[in-house]
């Protein structure tokens, strides 16, 4: 690639930790390889697209409310990812699935992190806080976080890093989010995305 950094484009719907995890990353060197040039969200109320103005990121929102149909919410994105010359997609908590239209035109250039280690508690049904619990559920004693490439198969790309994190007793969903974020979801990502930045660099 002739650029000197990928550009970079975060997706995000809710909180935003992961994404604040990259901002902060890309700060003290750790992502040194691409820069993060913009922020869409699909809920015009996620705390994510704040936590970009503060670090002075471009952000924009498409609403599916406001498409008659995936395909044209999925276009609209592809529109202004490509208006934005974007290199590399970073889903950062992005609760919609995308079609194999949209993984295709990007292809291995998307990577998404999922909070269990995958194939465990992954694919449809399986996001945020639903995924604990189902690991609670299940009773299983180690949990944590993959980031993965994504493709056409919810949660199904090949695996990029992976890291584990213990489950204890009393844990409740919220609970146990948290430790998975704080261990290693924000660790991981950042990782994650400076190493694959780098080799689309070499490319
Ligand atoms: C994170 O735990 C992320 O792994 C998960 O949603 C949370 C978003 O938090 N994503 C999924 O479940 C996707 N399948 P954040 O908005 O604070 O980064």
């Amino acid at each position: 690639m002739s650029r000197e950094k990928a550009k970079i484009a975060v997706l995000v719907s809710g909180g935003g930790t992961n994404l604040q995890a990259l901002i902060d990353a890309q700060k003290n060197g750790v992502i040194k390889s691409g820069e993060i040039s913009l922020v869409i969200s699909n809920n015009p109320d996620a705390y994510a697209l704040k936590r970009a103005e503060i670090a002075s990121i471009d952000t924009a929102v498409v609403n599916k409310k406001d498409f008659t149909c995936a395909t044209e919410f999925e276009n609209k994105l592809i529109e202004i990812l490509k208006q934005n010359r974007t290199d590399f997609i970073v889903l950062a908590g992005f609760m919609c699935i995308l079609s194999e239209n949209f993984t295709k035109t990007f292809s291995d250039r998307i990577i998404n992190v999922h909070p269990s280690l995958i194939p465990s508690f992954c694919g449809k049904g399986f996001y945020g806080l639903r995924v604990h619990e189902a690991a609670l559920e299940y009773g299983v004693k180690v949990t944590g976080a993959t980031v993965h490439f994504v493709n056409e198969i919810p949660d199904g790309g090949k695996i990029i890093m992976q890291k584990a994190v213990e489950i204890e007793e009393g844990d409740t969903p919220e609970v146990l989010q948290r430790r998975v974020m704080e261990q290693a979801e924000w660790k991981i990502l950042p990782l994650a995305v400076e190493k694959v930045c780098a080799q689309l660099l070499a490319k």
